[in-house]
């Protein structure tokens, strides 16, 4: 039974997989939305949908877009070809945008739909869909390097000023981290709000926690009669807290999770505000694109400088996808939106919000092996033994007697209950782990070859009786005691938490892989940062460790997932903007990739979890770790940036072939630009070369402009490394730069000569080194 469960979890996001009962609950209820979002929608069954419109056809003596859409709704009943629902309901406006997109949400028939198509600035229409819930500190800013005595913490004034949008579960406003004190005032430039709800007054908002409000018209529309839990922004499952924590939270010293992870928890930028922007409801989801849609279109209007969303929604084309297109919007305004890659790897092309206009952030471990335990055997100290536990107290198991046992029976463990049981390595360790539970032990060491923390890090709940699990060589040494000596014996110790582990990062088998299905041809995800056993703020009313029969609550929880890595992300891009307020979103992302680092903490290439073999690291790739993992201190002084606006993804979307239609939707208007230029890859700081597999051979060019952020004049040489079936040719390879702000242009030619063995994909990257040495900007390639 465990063992499905936790199987079960691994697939599903970091945040679906806490308990037996809460997924049961997710498959009965996922169930039953899933088939009313795909039963067919019949005349007389209205169903939700997300419409776009142009607004430079709105009547002129209309007050606004809200009256148009409205009155654009009330025509449809009239105008729909067969009178609809039994009931002579009438077309409900849902939600009225006007940042994000021009257009609105309502719930329609399928008549009033084909009415609607007719009906004048119509653009595009489809089904508000769910997303498919990617859920997808304290140490994490050390790790980064994140110091008060240099670098980007000083210059950025810790976030002071910046203001980050953060769109997930709500929030705990009680939590220590988003306490004011020393925060600088609420910025006069904020336009948002403190929306009360349910237990959330609008007096709950402070200098920290600066805006809050919720959405969930598209949730209760799609599933009419649905109960709110907690109808406003108070987060119950925890998830928000933690990602807004992780990337603004205040300084809380003494922070752990039942003693593990011990230090002062802090966010990543910890003078910025935040502003809470819930769309997430009942239990783990589902969150649908209105809701997504009308919270960062709110964000926008509010004047937030980064939206942090660690969600996506899998499987859709940028053009439908609310992300993509909210996201457009934001760039438009000079907002970087940093967003979760996904849970679902390591499977290749399983990464979501693969939007070219945003950083799409993958999950890496940090030096911390947060959850260890100690075995002290022998009564004169003999040896010592590390292990993984999460046993949530620090229990007295102190020289108490060991026995070897099979743990597979209760009678196998009958007369143990004042012992430390060693069960034998054979079996299921996890079936031997219930059966020692059921036979309520004292305390309990398992041997295990398998990397047992994992399950513990997706479920997300403790042990409930003291048990350190340990390898079968450390076991040996152990086993060997116990036989020699007449009464062995044994002190284990809990709560123990490691620092300098090596190697790390490591990318986590869980983040999800590029290339991005809703465009192949811009390298994604972009970046790696922390994501593995991250511990934040949660909703001390979800609980999360067990003692026996007892429940414990924590207001503190260690999680694992991009959505944590995500936040991260977007605590580095506000310091990038409060260091360098003039950098375009394009600019900040540039930074964080170019001089991201593709080498671990031992000095070699940044390995990958999710594509080891037993005992044999690989490298890992492009697609799972983007330009490598982000070093913020190198971020802030990158030398040169490649710098993007919406020009250059409107190039980029022509050149993909969308029709105007699908471009109008993102963009917002079939005006404001056009297709005079077209460009496949928008002036990315990577590249993609899209041969096929197996492909013999094949070229391609690919240009790029270049902006010297560093001061005074500079010369830069352009080096590669290419494996030995690939050619590459830099052109012009020597840029000058008179000083800051001037660009420069280049090209890349990147030539096949040989099919890359086993029809995989082969990698390389491209670097600009300028003649003091001081910069290396690196930009890496794919070959597909
Ligand atoms: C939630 O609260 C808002 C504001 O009080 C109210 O308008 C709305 O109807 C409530 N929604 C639900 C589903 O209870
Ligand atoms: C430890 O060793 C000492 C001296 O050899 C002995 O007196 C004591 O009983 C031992 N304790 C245990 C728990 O075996
Ligand atoms: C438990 O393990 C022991 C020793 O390996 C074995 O003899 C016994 O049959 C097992 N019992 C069960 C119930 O599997
Ligand atoms: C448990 O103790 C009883 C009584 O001392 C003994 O008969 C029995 O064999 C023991 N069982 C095991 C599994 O050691
Ligand atoms: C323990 O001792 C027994 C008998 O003396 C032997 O068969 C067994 O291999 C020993 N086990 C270990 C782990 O040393
Ligand atoms: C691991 O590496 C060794 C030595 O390089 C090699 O012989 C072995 O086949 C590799 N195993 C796997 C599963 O790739
Ligand atoms: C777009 O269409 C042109 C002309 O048909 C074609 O050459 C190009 O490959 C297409 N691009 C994509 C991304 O499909
Ligand atoms: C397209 O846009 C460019 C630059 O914005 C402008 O110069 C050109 O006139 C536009 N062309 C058309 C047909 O609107
Ligand atoms: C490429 O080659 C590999 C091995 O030679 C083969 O398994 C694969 O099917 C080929 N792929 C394509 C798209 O031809």
């Amino acid at each position: 039974m465990l063992r499905t469960i936790q199987l079960a979890a691994t697939k599903a996001d970091a945040m679906h997989t806490r308990r037996t009962t809460s997924l049961l609950l997710l498959a009965s209820s996922s169930w039953l939305l899933c088939s009313l979002f795909l039963a067919p929608v019949d005349a007389d069954q209205r169903a939700s949908y997300i419409v776009h419109m142009d607004k430079s056809a709105m009547p002129p003596q209309l007050s606004g877009h809200r009256e148009w859409y409205s009155t654009v709704l009330a025509s449809l009943a009239a105008a729909a070809d067969s009178p609809d629902g039994a009931l002579g309901e009438q077309p409900r406006l849902v939600y009225a945008y006007d940042e994000a997109l021009h257009g609105f949400a309502a719930t329609l028939s399928s008549s009033e739909l084909r009415a609607l198509n007719r009906a004048p600035g119509f653009v595009s229409a489809y089904p508000d869909r769910r997303a498919d819930a990617s859920h997808d500190t304290t140490h994490s800013t050390e790790f980064l390097h994140l110091s008060p005595f240099g670098g980007l913490w000083p210059a950025a004034k810790l976030g002071e000023g910046v203001i980050i949008g953060v769109i997930d579960t709500g929030v705990w406003p009680e939590s220590a981290s988003f306490d004011d004190a020393g925060m600088s005032p609420v910025p006069s430039r904020w336009r948002g709000a403190c929306e009360p709800g349910v237990a959330f007054a609008a007096s709950t908002c402070n200098r920290k926690l600066i805006g809050a409000r919720y959405f969930n018209r598209g949730f209760v529309a799609a599933n009419p009669g649905v109960v709110i839990s907690m109808n406003s922004t108070r987060d119950i499952l925890g998830h928000g807290t933690h990602t807004s924590s992780t990337a603004a939270g205040s300084p809380v010293p003494g922070a752990s999770f039942f003693g593990y992870g011990l230090g002062t928890a802090r966010g990543v930028a910890p003078r910025a505000h935040v502003a809470m922007y819930k769309v997430i409801w009942n239990t783990k989801g589902p969150q649908y694109a209105s809701d997504v849609l009308a919270a960062m279109d709110a964000a926008i209007a509010d004047g937030v400088d980064i939206i942090s969303i660690s969600m996506g929604f899998d499987g859709v084309p940028l053009y439908e996808d609310p992300v993509a297109i909210a996201a457009f919007a934001a760039m438009e305004r000079g907002i970087l939106v940093s967003a979760s890659a996904g849970n679902e790897g390591p499977r290749p092309g399983s990464l979501h919000n693969g939007i070219p206009w945003l950083l799409t952030v993958a999950a890496g471990t940090v030096d911390r092996t947060m959850f260890s335990g100690t075995v002290t055997y022998g009564n004169t100290t003999r040896g010592t033994i590390t292990g993984f536990t999460n046993y949530p107290a620090n229990a007295w198991v102190v020289d108490m007697k060991l026995v070897i046992s099979a743990c597979n029976s209760s009678a196998s463990l009958a007369n143990v209950t004042t012992s430390i049981v060693v069960c034998h390595h054979t079996g299921s360790v996890l079936d031997q782990l219930v059966t020692a539970a059921e036979a309520g032990v004292a305390a309990a060491i398992f041997i295990s070859s398998e990397d047992v923390s994992f399950f513990w890090t997706i479920s997300e709940d403790t042990m409930s009786f003291p048990a350190i699990f340990i390898s079968p060589e450390d076991a040996s040494a152990l086993l060997s005691y116990i036989n020699s000596t007449i009464i062995p014996t044994a002190t284990m110790k809990f709560q123990q938490t490691i620092l300098g582990t090596r190697p790390a990062p490591v990318v986590a088998a869980y983040s999800s892989r590029g290339p991005s299905p809703s465009y192949p041809g811009v390298l994604k995800p972009d970046i790696l940062a922390p994501g593995d056993n991250i511990l934040a703020s949660w909703a001390p009313v979800d609980p999360h460790g067990t003692i026996g029969e007892t429940t414990l609550g924590s207001d503190f929880l260690v999680v694992s997932g991009t959505s944590m890595a995500c936040p991260h992300a977007s605590g580095v891009a506000a310091l990038l903007h409060a260091a360098h307020p003039d950098w375009s979103p394009a600019m900040i992302k540039s930074a964080m990739m170019t001089t991201a680092t593709s080498n671990d903490n031992t000095f070699r290439p940044i390995m990958d979890a999710g594509a080891s073999r037993k005992g044999n690291s690989t490298a890992a790739s492009p697609l799972a770790m983007g330009s490598g993992h982000v070093s913020p201190n190198s971020a802030m002084d990158p030398g040169l940036v490649y710098d993007a606006g919406p020009k250059d993804f409107v190039a980029f979307l022509c050149a993909a072939n969308y029709t105007g239609a699908q471009i109008a939707a993102i963009t917002r208007s079939s005006t404001a630009y056009n297709c005079s230029s077209s460009s496949n890859d928008a002036n990315c700081p990577s590249f993609v070369a899209i041969f096929g597999a197996n492909a013999t051979t094949g070229e391609m060019r690919f240009g790029r402009t270049v902006t010297s952020v560093g001061a005074g004049p500079a010369t830069y040489r352009a080096s590669w490394v290419s494996p030995s079936n690939v050619a590459v040719a830099v052109t012009p390879a020597t840029l000058e730069f008179g000083g800051a702000g001037q660009k420069a242009s280049f090209e890349v030619d990147i030539k096949l000569t040989a099919p890359t063995p086993g029809g995989k994909a082969a990698y390389g990257a491209v670097v600009w080194t300028d003649t003091s040495r001081k910069y290396h900007v690196r930009t890496p390639y794919v070959i597909l």
